[in-house]
C-alpha cells in the first residue's frame, strides 16, 4: 500500500455571493475529500474580493459569513480542517508588503488574469495597485501557512506559478526560508445553468445550495434540453443535454444508462426526465438545506468556529512571519 503523506493544503474563495452547484462540483467536493487526507486551511478571501468590489463593499461582510455557513452545510468540518477569514489575520497584509519589495512589476503585469479581467470588467476601474497585486496577496496567503499543495482551477495556475517564482527569489536573496507551493489541479466539470450557459451569478442561472425544493423545481422545469428535440417522438441527444450532465453528477450509473438509451430511442420525454432529476437534486440538497437552516439559527456556533479557526491560523502565520522578519532583518 502506498504510504500517505500528509501535505499542507491551502485554498481560498472570494466572498462574492451565495454558493451554487457549480461551486459544489468544481471546488467543495474536492475540499471534502482533501479534509480527510491532509492538513487543510480553507479561508474566505475578503481582501481579494475588495480588489474588484472596492466601490461596493457592503455585501462582502455578509457574503463572508454566508460562505462559511455554506461550507459547513455541505460537510466541511472544523474538527478536520481550519476555516478562517483572511482579514482576521493581519499577517497576510504584512507579508504582502514585504514580498512586494522583491517582486518585479513585470512579473505581475504579465499574469494573464490582470489584463483579461481589466478588459472584461470594463465598468470597474481596475488600474489600481491592489488589483495588480492580487496574485502577490495570494502568494502571501499560501506562503504564510507553508502550504505545499494549492487546489485551484486551471485559471488560477499562473497565480501559483507567480507564487513559486516569488518564493524562489525570496529564498535566493535571504536564504532557504519559504516553502514552494504546487498547484493541485481540480478537474472541475463545467456545469451549465438551465439556460445552457455556464452556471454563474452574472448570468443569473444558478441552482443555489440554499434554494428551496420549489425553486429547484421551477428552475429545472424551465431548462432548455436538447434544442433539436421538438417533441417526445423525436430522438434526443443526451451528450448535449444539460439535464443529462446533472444525471452524470448525481444519478447512479444504471439509471444514467437507462436514461441515455431511452432518450435516444424517444422512449422518455424531457418533461419526465426533468421530473426525475428534480427529485434527485432535491434529495441531494435537502440535508444541505437543513444544516444551513440549523446553522442560521445558531449564530454563536458560527462565531465560535470562526474564532477557533482564526486562532489556529494565527499561530502558524505568526511563526512564519517571525522567520521572515528575522531573515529580512526587520
Ligand atoms: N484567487 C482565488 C480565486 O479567485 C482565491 C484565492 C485567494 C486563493 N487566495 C488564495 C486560492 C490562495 C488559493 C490560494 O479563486
Amino acid at each position: 500500500m502506498k504510504k500517505q503523506t500528509r501535505e499542507i493544503v491551502l485554498s481560498g474563495m472570494r466572498p462574492t455571493g451565495r454558493l451554487h452547484l457549480g461551486h459544489y462540483h468544481g471546488v467543495l467536493r474536492n475540499w471534502l475529500k482533501l479534509q480527510e487526507e491532509h492538513d487543510c486551511f480553507f479561508f474566505v478571501a475578503d481582501w481579494h474580493a475588495l480588489t474588484t468590489e472596492y466601490a461596493t463593499p457592503e455585501s462582502i461582510r455578509q457574503s463572508t459569513r454566508e460562505m462559511v455557513i455554506d461550507w459547513l452545510s455541505v460537510g466541511l468540518n472544523p474538527s478536520k480542517a481550519t476555516f478562517f477569514i483572511q482579514s482576521d489575520i493581519k499577517e497576510h497584509a504584512e507579508l504582502y508588503l514585504l514580498l512586494s519589495m522583491i517582486t518585479p512589476l513585470g512579473w505581475l503585469e504579465r499574469v494573464p488574469s490582470y489584463k483579461d479581467l481589466q478588459k472584461e470588467l470594463t465598468q470597474k476601474d481596475l488600474s489600481t495597485h491592489g488589483f495588480l497585486g492580487y496574485p502577490l496577496l495570494q502568494t502571501a496567503d499560501i506562503v504564510l501557512y507553508n502550504a505545499t499543495k494549492v487546489p485551484v482551477g486551471e485559471d488560477q495556475v499562473p497565480h501559483i506559478e507567480l507564487a513559486r517564482e516569488v518564493v524562489r527569489r525570496f529564498n535566493f536573496i535571504y536564504g532557504e526560508t519559504l516553502v514552494e507551493p504546487q498547484p493541485l489541479l481540480t478537474n472541475s466539470p463545467k456545469l451549465l445553468g438551465p439556460d445552457r450557459r455556464k452556471m454563474s451569478k452574472s448570468y443569473n442561472n444558478c441552482l443555489y445550495l440554499g434554494d428551496s425544493a420549489d425553486e429547484i423545481r421551477r428552475k429545472v422545469s424551465e431548462a432548455i434540453t436538447d434544442p433539436a428535440r421538438q417533441r417526445k417522438s423525436d430522438p434526443g441527444n443526451p451528450d448535449i443535454c444539460l439535464i443529462f450532465d446533472y444525471h452524470k453528477l448525481h444519478s447512479p450509473s444504471d439509471l444514467q444508462n437507462r436514461i441515455n438509451e431511452e432518450c435516444r430511442a424517444a422512449k422518455i420525454g424531457c418533461v419526465e426526465d426533468k421530473k426525475r432529476i428534480i427529485e434527485i437534486l432535491n434529495d441531494f440538497l435537502e440535508p444541505i438545506r437543513k444544516e444551513k437552516a440549523r446553522l442560521l439559527e445558531k449564530p454563536q456556533e458560527i462565531d465560535l468556529i470562526i474564532e477557533e479557526g482564526e486562532k489556529k491560523a494565527r499561530q502558524v502565520a505568526e511563526a512564519t512571519m517571525e522567520r521572515i522578519r528575522k531573515v529580512m532583518k526587520i
